[in-house]
């Protein structure tokens, strides 16, 4: 069995996406520092199996061959992340050579007509900066703005969409607090300084953009969890509000409002004190206008209100039968509610553009072949989910599937593959998944649907 394609409005773009320190390799190559993700995966019990991104999929020497089996399956668009290390690979030196990698890549792009969506900050952060406190340190903003305005000047004329963070809420909350992501730190205080940072950093590298007088797009990429409560009692409804301001709203208020949400700040002022790293001016810079916001979507949250569990929450498991290898539970109509309450409470008339969604399951290679029904299943069902929110009038744009390939799934290494490309990790071998084709076949099928 195998899904009908679905029409789509004409000009809506469809992509897939990666990230530099998931697919790269190439670590000490082209003059690259260290970042946070090296130091941390060569640590011993950080990473699943203590796997690395040292080689990864090894796309820095097989670029060409990776863009021209983009071209191939006649995907249109592509959001790759670019090596913070790898332009500034030590503190205020910048490296030509990282550039020109990131020139190539966009120039092969363009030959191909793919038409590139650039994360700055997909998480490995040099660790020169982590030294000296990361995000969690004021002064990387800075540091931040310094690198975003180079890259805007040396690739600018080639990225028509530029998105300046990936998943704030990973890259603080996941990482300094909950300690699963690099550094690896348990400190709410560090947590929430680095939330703020990162989302100052955002503003600030927008303003930036804007005053350099570039033609293209920018924007920032949230993810988000949809949360529910386990039923309608007053404590569950209470803890699933906690839980959405945890999880979205202290990201998406500041952005679009300007503001972090009331109700919050007095249950995180008991658990860190006051938030004196908040400063005159930061939340107007935070709120500088973007061109459109980036949303990642992936599952939704259960919970309830349980006062044996940390912080008086637990989140429920998911039914076996309708979760993905990752353990999350497969649940599209809760895209659709996640796009409509973001138009509805903060995003108005600004363009949405889904810049990941995807599954990771078990994979069998079996002669040359991989049918992944179970992931075709789960595009189709969150395609018709986005569709439904634009046949109502939502102001959606464009989807980019993850992954284009199989690729390093930070702490569980390479346990976990996303792909609609098969990747052979022993021959670096790429094989298109049955999901890869049908993925191509919806986007011919949108393209003919529109002249239709
Ligand atoms: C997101 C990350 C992306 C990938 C997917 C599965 O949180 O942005 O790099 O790991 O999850």
């Amino acid at each position: 069995m195998t899904r009908d394609h679905i029409a789509f409005p004409a000009g809506f773009v469809f992509g897939t996406a990666t990230a530099a320190y998931q697919i790269e390799g190439a670590v000490n190559e082209g003059g690259r520092g260290e970042s946070i993700w090296d130091r941390f995966s060569h640590t011993p019990g950080k990473v699943f199996e203590g796997h690395t991104g040292d080689v990864a999929c090894d796309h820095y020497h097989r670029y060409e061959e990776d863009i021209k089996l983009m071209h191939e399956l006649g995907i249109p668009a592509y959001r790759l992340s670019i090596s913070w290390p790898r332009i500034f690979p030590e503190r205020g030196k910048f490296n030509q050579a990282g550039i020109d990698f990131y020139r190539r890549v966009l120039e092969t792009l363009h030959k191909y007509e793919i038409e590139p969506a650039v994360t700055l900050y997909h998480w490995d952060l040099p660790q020169y900066l982590q030294d000296e406190g990361g995000w969690a340190n004021r002064a990387t903003v800075d540091y931040f703005v310094e690198y975003a305005t180079k890259v805007f000047r040396e690739l600018g004329d080639l990225v028509p969409k530029f998105i300046t963070h990936n998943e704030p809420w990973c890259a603080s909350f996941l990482s300094y607090g909950l300690g699963h992501h690099a550094p690896g730190h348990h400190d709410w205080r560090e947590a929430y300084a680095a939330a703020h940072h990162i989302l100052l950093s955002h503003g600030k590298a927008v303003e930036a953009y804007r005053a350099g007088g570039y033609q293209g797009e920018i924007g920032i990429t949230l993810n988000f969890t949809w949360v529910d409560a386990a039923s309608h009692r007053a404590e569950d409804e209470t803890m699933s509000r906690y839980a959405d301001g945890f999880f979205n709203r202290w990201f998406v208020e500041p952005i679009t409002q300007g503001r972090y949400p009331a109700d919050m700040i007095p249950f995180v002022e008991s658990q860190i004190g006051k938030l004196s790293y908040i400063c005159p001016g930061d939340l107007d810079a935070i709120a500088a206008k973007v061109d459109f916001l980036g949303v990642n979507y992936y599952t939704r949250n259960v919970v309830a209100a349980d006062p044996s569990a940390p912080l008086g929450v637990r989140m429920l498991e998911p039914p076996a039968d309708r979760v993905t290898a990752m353990g999350w539970e497969i649940h599209p109509q809760s895209l659709y509610r996640l796009l409509n309450w973001l138009q509805t409470a903060y995003t108005g008339d600004l363009t949405l553009l889904i810049t990941e969604n995807g599954a990771a399951f078990q994979d069998h290679l079996v002669a040359g072949e991989v049918h992944d029904e179970e992931r075709i299943e789960y595009i189709a069902d969150h395609l018709e989910a986005a569709k439904r929110f634009i046949d109502e009038g939502g102001p959606l744009k464009g989807y980019y599937l993850w992954s284009f390939m199989d690729n390093f799934e930070w702490a569980f290494g390479y346990s976990k593959r996303f792909g609609l490309v098969y990747v052979d990790y022993e021959t670096q071998d790429r094989i298109v998944k049955d999901s890869g084709k049908w993925y191509s076949e919806q986007i011919s099928y949108h393209r003919s649907s529109q002249t239709r």
